[in-house]
């Protein structure tokens, strides 16, 4: 393959081949540079600026403090470093809630401000028409269903959500809706894996699923989550691929026993 061809862009309409023809989707989270770099060249599909920022990088509880610059400064971080895969932004809480003016204003400053290529929302038919404005200003929407961390305090926990039947027809019914509203795709969060598979197979747009079993056309995951940076957190849905925390604090603790012993620097590393 030519430099070239290897350089092309993923889009959303990629997202769409690749469901058409069985293949499956990878997405991760990203949420600066370096690490959009290592993770677009390692040949991911799709990087999503999650709003889980809120959580890894800035330590809060919840992902509801973030707020749009946040979510700017990261997504124009990550958009600098990935130049093959799709780059997809959340918008945060409180940016789009509220009306559709709001929210297009809020989708027109991440794509604007950025150079993203698509947006996240959660919810379903309660925001609707926020998305079917953003939609026909020509910016891509990824829907979100199932659990959706903004809500986390009508929800109560971060429990599975919709095992219950009335929660699974709202589901499906918002599934069908967002996809006929124009969404590309639809991440499924911490639901049934049988019901993501129902929803799945009804769609033509692409379901990422996390926590929503092997049925759904990709899997995301946070990346520092599956990196083992952060190692506290261990849902039954998470694989943990590196211990980069372990590596961390063992490379750490060298440095500082170099340093305090007069070991580091040497005079090869002095000028
Ligand atoms: O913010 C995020 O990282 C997400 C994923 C968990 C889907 O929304």
């Amino acid at each position: 393959m030519s430099a070239a061809a290897e350089m092309k862009r993923i889009t959303t309409a990629t997202l769409l081949k690749l469901k058409a023809a069985g293949k499956k989707i990878s997405m991760l989270t990203a949420y600066d540079f370096s690490f959009a770099k290592l993770i677009d060249e390692s040949g991911i599909d799709v990087i999503l600026v999650g709003d889980s920022a809120s959580n890894v990088m800035a330590g809060h509880e919840t992902t509801l403090p973030i707020t749009l610059d946040h979510m700017i400064y990261h997504a124009s971080s990550v958009v600098r470093g990935a130049k093959r895969c799709l780059i997809v932004v959340d918008m945060p809480f409180g940016s789009y809630q509220s009306n559709g003016d709001i929210a297009l204003a809020s989708a027109i400053r991440i794509m604007k401000e950025t150079g993203a290529h698509a947006i996240k929302m959660e919810g379903g038919e309660e925001i609707l028409d926020s998305v079917k404005r953003i939609i026909s200003a020509g910016i891509p929407v990824m829907a979100h269903l199932g659990l959706t961390p903004q809500s986390i305090y009508k929800f109560g926990s971060y429990n599975v959500r919709a095992k219950e039947e009335a929660e699974a027809n709202k589901l499906k019914s918002d599934a069908q809706v967002m996809q006929d509203a124009g969404c590309f795709a639809l991440v499924l969060e911490k639901i049934p894996a049988r019901l993501a598979k129902e929803v799945s197979e009804n769609l033509q747009i692409p379901t990422i699923g996390i926590g929503a079993g092997k049925y759904c056309d990709g899997q995301v995951l946070v990346m520092h989550d599956m990196l083992g940076i952060n190692t506290e957190f261990k849902p039954r849905f998470l694989r943990q691929y590196l211990n980069i925390s372990e590596q961390v604090t063992i490379a750490v603790k060298q440095y500082i026993d170099d340093v305090k012993s007069g070991g580091f620097p040497t005079d090869a590393e002095s000028y």
